[in-house]
């Protein structure tokens, strides 16, 4: 079975001490948790110096395709690799949206964060307008066709499915449009990679996710985990969660 994972994305939150003691915080209360994968991802300057291990590990929130060169404010696999980044979240829909990184560029990453022998968390989701005129499947589909074009295999995969419309707005997808939503991203995988095992793939569900409905959530068929943002900055509704899914 797998194990399941919590990823807490920071976001542009808590400088590089208020990480630390964060995270060693963390450390404490959840010394005993053994059946959960734990991912901090904070931001780049709070990469550097911290000595984690399993089963806690650290992501990032982004990174570029190329690994040196005059492409400012950009950050390469090798310098997060140096800062022992496990995980790198690929195609969050602030990434897209915000900063208009379209499905190339994501595959792009993708591969070389495969290549560089990291872990993507690849993020796919439907924007509101795009669920209310009956796109969502479509755009899912678009995404993990586009995203894993160069992948040959899904080893080191790690899929987010996060609505766009229930990131950070309170609202979360039914656990029905969740379960329906996470068989047809495992339907597509096997589609595109017909000799994988697609039960060992990761697929997160994020999106408004907190210690209230963390229970029901984890629970639902498809779902290895959550991909955390808002929940993730607050150290007992993170922990909370942790505990929760630790106890499924
Ligand atoms: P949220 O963010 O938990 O605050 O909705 C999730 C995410 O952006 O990954």
């Amino acid at each position: 079975m797998l194990k399941p994972i919590v990823a807490g994305n920071w976001k542009m939150n808590k400088t590089p001490k208020e990480g630390n003691s964060f995270i060693s915080e963390v450390l404490e209360i959840l010394s005993k948790i053994d059946n959960v994968n734990i991912i901090f991802c904070p931001p780049f300057t709070g990469l550097s110096n911290l000595d984690i291990s399993a089963p806690f590990y650290l992501g990032a929130q982004n990174c570029f395709y190329k690994d040196h060169g005059a492409y400012t404010g950009e950050i390469s696999l090798s310098m997060l690799i140096e800062c022992k980044v496990d995980y790198v979240i690929i195609g969050h829909s602030e990434r897209r949206h915000m900063f208009y990184e379209d499905d190339k560029l994501i595959g792009k990453k993708v591969f070389n964060v495969i290549n560089a022998g990291l872990k993507p968390i690849l993020c796919i989701g439907e924007t509101l307008d795009q669920k209310n005129h009956g796109k969502t499947f479509n755009i899912i589909e678009q995404q993990l066709i586009k995203g894993l074009i160069s992948v040959k295999s899904l080893d080191n995969i790690t899929i987010a499915y996060e609505p766009v419309w229930a990131i950070g707005t309170g609202l979360t997808a039914s656990s029905e449009k969740i379960n329906e939503m996470h068989s047809f991203i495992r339907k597509i995988l096997t589609k595109l990679y017909s000799n994988f095992n697609i039960d060992s793939v990761p697929i997160l569900y994020g999106g408004s996710v907190n210690s209230e409905n963390a229970s029901e959530i984890i629970l639902i068929n498809g779902v290895n985990g959550f991909l955390i943002g808002g929940a993730s900055l607050d150290i007992i509704k993170f922990t909370d969660i942790v505990k929760i899914v630790n106890e499924q």
